[in-house]
């Protein structure tokens, strides 16, 4: 196992691609916090972790709120004294032209998918500095580095979170730190639905032709497998990947090449 007696925090681990996140790194000997604002989905994720062989702490948090993301990392480091690993996975679209995007929504986009990386990060890095090691590992998106109709403000959004993995990796380079994104094109979570029924209820396309023209936007034709980014979040996570740092891996069938 290449995470074992590793320590963990993943936001957004009680679904999606923060669950599968949650339990491949726990697969690999990690013990795992997750966070994110369900209780029950939360605590279903925890228990999963416990049959695996792992310890896990369930932390109903906001990543909005700074008062919240600091009960977090205060709760793991009670807990087990230490953090190796943060995964920032939790986020929110939105779908709707910038022309009449409300400014509410836009700085709801900004606060979920940017500032609270940002707030996680920064409590992980205190934790993380005085030891001299770590892994920050956020996810982007391809619209992180494409622009998207209809998703212009999380766009923006995940564009500012690889100026903040970017900056981080040069801020943290000599102290053992690695900060890295990975960036996944279409990933079957509630997220994909979400953009499914948005589609199939605004044009006249069923459920189906809608998925099939989200799979299209990748060269493979496709909608990826949430275990597929966990895998690459693993691969980041190795002791093995310390010399890998400030890269945005994207996880996309060639949707993006850089
Ligand atoms: N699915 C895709 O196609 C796709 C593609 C590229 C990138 N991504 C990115 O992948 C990440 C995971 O998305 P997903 O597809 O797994 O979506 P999802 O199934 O909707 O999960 C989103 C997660 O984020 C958590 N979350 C949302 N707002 C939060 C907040 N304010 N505080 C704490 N947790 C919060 C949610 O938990 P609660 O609601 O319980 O708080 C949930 O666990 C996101 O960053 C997303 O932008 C997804």
């Amino acid at each position: 196992m290449r995470l074992q007696g590793k320590i963990g925090v993943v936001t957004g681990g009680g679904r999606g691609i923060g669950e599968a996140i949650a339990l491949a790194l726990a697969a690999e000997g990690c013990s795992v916090a997750v966070a994110g604002r369900t209780q029950a989905q939360l605590e279903k994720v925890s228990a999963q972790i416990q049959k695996l062989g792992r310890e896990s702490l369930p932390v109903v948090c906001d990543i909005c709120d700074p008062g919240s993301v600091a009960a977090l990392f205060r709760a793991v480091h009670d807990r087990w004294g230490r953090l190796d690993i943060l995964v920032n996975a939790a986020g929110e679209s939105h779908s709707d032209l910038l022309a009449r995007l409300s400014f509410e929504t836009w700085q709801r986009m900004l606060a979920v998918n940017l500032t609270g990386t940002f707030l996680c990060s920064q409590e992980a890095l205190r934790l993380m500095l005085p030891r001299k090691s770590g892994r920050i590992i956020n996810i982007g998106s391809t619209a992180a580095k494409i622009g998207f109709r209809y998703a212009g403000a999380y766009a923006a959004a995940k564009h500012g979170v690889l100026g903040l993995t970017r900056s981080m990796a040069l801020e943290t380079a000599t102290s053992g730190i690695t900060v890295n994104a990975v960036c996944p094109g279409w990933v079957d979570t509630e997220m994909v639905g979400k953009a499914v029924q948005t589609i199939s209820s605004k044009t006249k396309m069923t459920a189906e032709q809608a998925r099939d023209m989200l799979a299209a936007d990748s060269p493979q034709k496709r909608i990826f497998a949430p275990e597929e980014i966990a895998f690459a979040t693993v691969w980041l996570a190795c002791d093995e990947s310390r010399g890998i740092t400030g890269q945005a891996i994207d996880v996309s069938g060639g949707q993006v090449m850089s």
